[in-house]
């Protein structure tokens, strides 16, 4: 038809105008931000740098003020936040219209896991490893906050985390900076869906910058001091993939990190994340952080923290009011130049024009879609889905499950059976038909058993106090059924912010409860759902069967019934290595080999090991079993040794070895054996989540470059050295098959 060139020409010709029109559209957005710039005071520019708190629910210590409607209308405040529902945003952005520039607020809000539909903690969403699965998960929550006039979460938490006794492990993806990098990208995709300004999708906030998971201790708001190599090579990767993937904002962290707090640090917000990342949107601070400057014992006063909060890069001032106070003075005073401000008042109205506010301030709060998207039946089926891909199976004696569904008698018992709103965790909401809504265990086993089936229930104890006055009815319940499931676990508020605790045992008289239950000689079934892994040793040694729930959100019920009958075979791994005990602590499976390793857990003594307990954790990184069993043979490489422009392939057999269809994540680790830094002894460089049929076999392959074996030396380059790697495939970080390979130079 056409002849090459000709056609050539044609697609240059056309890629050439859309280029010119695009970039005139950027021009665009770019004029109108000047354009806007121009015409604001100082006092203006700060109010768009300054973040408040609804009036109605807050997130954090509040400061009452009493003229904060005023101030809107003033034009003295750029977002608010905590603000929910087109009626309540309809009439903030409405005293903001009468603003002397008309500058549109923007309202940010926590959606961590679901708005109106809860979707499992994030923690609990990483054990699925079911990449797409939360990015829908993510989609679906940015669709109905969205649709209640919110146009910015500050999700998702992307901080590595390797210490369970910090509560907020719960909103992140665990210990792996791999893992971690891919869920980031995935919920920053989910949340803003198909770009700004679309009426279903958030501004994402890549939060908390950063290694804020890192806290001395475990204790919340603590100190982090590390080695730069540490930062790079573990905490800092998923907020590089945030930024790569287009997040909107970031959100910067309480913590002070190698003595200087967050808020206030240059090499972070300025050096690393504009600078190297090039990072176009804004920061906004953690709530009060840049006041807490003066506990942290950096700045004197709120004058002071102002100055050094923006200087180093801190755009948005949330909740401590030290911008709103103090920048004008430290403009007319020379402390910070007027070409700071102007940046950051130039990234904060840029993304407001990208959202559509300038051309619609009301685009978000739209009583119709508010409707459409309260009772989504979609989101439910999607949030069940991916619930049951969330959980756990840690054991299964004789294969207790699944269960029958004709099983004529079970008891059901524990503080968690009956639970409605402790399934949807720390960051979710409240709403007045919850207990409708929101799936029980209670239920969700009811709906699968027949009509001849019957449920006896004791709730046995309370989640945290010392009372075992329920022990005897629970026993009683238990000697009286076929089967026993006990539901225990954390209650909601016992992970999170500001919920770190030194005890991370099964809280209260839970394991008390499940041994005296147990010595009923009846089959039990253990639950556990937490928003952080647990220790619970002696349930780990004796319970025939443990599913590890989480807290898995609106069906929680009906998820965890599909996985106890068998309507789901589990295929969750942990995101996060469980501690035999706190002393443990930190513990996982991406650590330095030292120069005395213990070979095995017996061999305590001359080596890096603990001499009164086993050296391993009680539940390794990438662990989790299914119905199934799955059979690993023949791993085997393209060839033994490559060079740096080249690739080799690693080849492994998997074989459903079961009674049932299942879905393993298989796991592919390296080990750099030497190294001018030493290098952990397992790092996870790809996973693939697949799916065979009972008596079915793949063969499962992975492409190895050496951008799979950087890492960063002690000049920090990121770089990859010749020598000799193991590579090792399996379904658990501590069960793998494993072959050698060589970089040659
Ligand atoms: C809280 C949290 C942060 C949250 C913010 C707004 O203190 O640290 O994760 O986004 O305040 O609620």
């Amino acid at each position: 038809m056409f002849n090459p060139v000709f056609k050539r020409s044609v697609i240059l010709f056309i890629a050439l105008v859309s280029f010119i029109v695009c970039t005139a559209q950027i021009k665009t957005i770019d004029q109108r931000v000047d354009s806007v710039l121009k015409l604001m005071t100082l006092e203006e520019k700060a109010g768009q740098m300054n973040q408040y708190n609804g009036p109605w629910a807050a997130t954090g210590p509040l400061t009452n003020d009493n003229n904060l409607l005023s101030q809107i209308k003033d034009g003295k405040v750029g977002s608010m936040l905590n603000v929910t529902g087109v009626a309540r945003t309809k009439e903030l952005q409405q005293l903001a219209m009468q603003s002397r520039l008309k500058i549109p607020l923007l309202f940010g809000q926590d959606v961590i896991h679901g708005y109106r539909t809860i979707f499992p903690i994030p923690l609990g969403e990483a054990a699925s490893w079911d990449i797409p699965a939360m990015e829908q998960s993510a989609r679906i929550a940015a669709t109905e906050a969205a649709a209640v006039g919110v146009h910015w979460t500050f999700a998702p938490m992307v901080d590595i985390a390797r210490d369970p006794r910090w509560g907020r492990v719960m909103e992140g993806a665990g210990e792996d900076p791999y893992l971690g990098s891919l869920i980031a990208t995935a919920r920053v995709k989910g949340f803003q869906g198909k770009g700004f300004g679309n009426t279903d999708g958030l501004m994402a906030c890549a939060k908390h910058f950063a290694a804020y998971g890192a806290a001395v201790g475990g204790r919340d708001y603590n100190s982090v001091d590390m080695s730069l190599r540490q930062l790079h090579e573990v905490y800092l990767p998923p907020f590089k993939a945030a930024a790569e993937a287009g997040a909107a904002t970031f959100m910067n962290s309480f913590n002070d990190l190698n003595g200087i707090p967050a808020t206030g640090n240059k090499y972070l917000q300025r050096d690393i994340l504009k600078g190297e990342w090039k990072f176009k949107g804004f920061v906004v601070s953690d709530w009060g952080s840049v006041g807490e400057m003066i506990n942290h014992g950096f700045s004197k006063d709120n004058y002071e923290a102002a100055m050094q909060a923006v200087n180093a890069g801190s755009d948005m001032d949330m909740e401590s009011r030290s911008y709103i106070k103090h920048l004008a003075a430290l403009v007319k005073e020379g402390k910070v130049k007027m070409n700071v401000i102007d940046d950051a008042v130039r990234r904060i109205l840029k993304k407001k024009f990208e959202m559509g506010l300038f051309d619609d301030p009301y685009k978000y709060s739209n009583e119709e879609r508010e409707k459409a998207q309260w009772n989504n039946a979609e989101h439910i089926k999607v949030a069940r889905d991916i619930s049951r891909k969330s959980i756990v199976l840690l054991k299964n004696e004789k294969q207790l499950l699944p269960l029958s569904k004709q099983t004529k008698k079970i008891a059901l018992i524990g503080p968690f059976a009956k639970a409605k709103a402790d399934n949807n965790g720390f960051w979710s909401y409240d709403w007045p038909d919850d207990t409708a809504r929101i799936s029980s265990l209670w239920e969700g086993v009811q709906r699968k058993l027949s009509a001849a089936s019957e449920i006896v229930y004791a709730k046995g104890c309370n989640i945290n106090d010392s009372s075992t006055a329920g022990f005897t009815e629970a026993v009683a319940v238990a000697k009286e059924a076929d089967i026993v499931i006990i539901s225990v676990g954390e209650a909601r508020d016992m992970s999170g912010e500001a919920k770190s605790r030194s005890n991370i045992h099964l809280p209260g008289v839970q394991e008390k409860l499940i041994k005296a239950v147990m010595n009923a000689g009846k089959p039990v079934v253990v639950l556990i759902s937490a928003g952080r892994p647990l220790i619970f040793n002696w349930t780990a040694d004796n319970a025939p069967a443990i599913l590890y729930t989480w807290w898995l959100g609106t069906e929680a019920g009906n998820a965890i019934a599909d996985v106890l009958f068998g309507d789901y075979n589990p295929s969750g791994k942990l995101p996060m290595t469980f501690p035999r005990t706190e002393g443990q602590i930190p513990i996982y499976y991406n650590h330095y080999n030292t120069g005395r390793p213990a070979k095995n857990d017996s061999d305590l003594h001359y080596v890096s090991a603990f001499t009164d307990l086993p050296n391993s954790p009680k539940f390794p990184f990438g662990y989790g079993l299914s119905y199934t069993k799955f059979d690993y043979s023949n791993i085997r490489l393209s060839k033994a040794q490559f060079k740096p422009g080249e690739k080799i392939e690693a080849m492994v057999t998997v074989h459903n070895n079961g009674n049932y269809d299942g879905e393993e994540v298989v796991q592919l680790y390296i080990r750099d054996i030497t190294g001018s830094v030493v290098r952990p002894v397992k790092e996870l460089k790809g996973f693939q989540k697949i799916t065979l049929k009972k008596g079915e076999t793949k063969e499962v392959r992975f492409t190895i470059s050496v951008n799979d074996l950087r890492f960063y030396n002690d000049k920090l380059q990121y770089i990859y050295e010749p020598g000799q790697f193991k590579l090792f495939i399996g379904g658990s970080s501590n069960d793998v098959k494993e072959v050698n390979f060589q970089l040659t130079k």
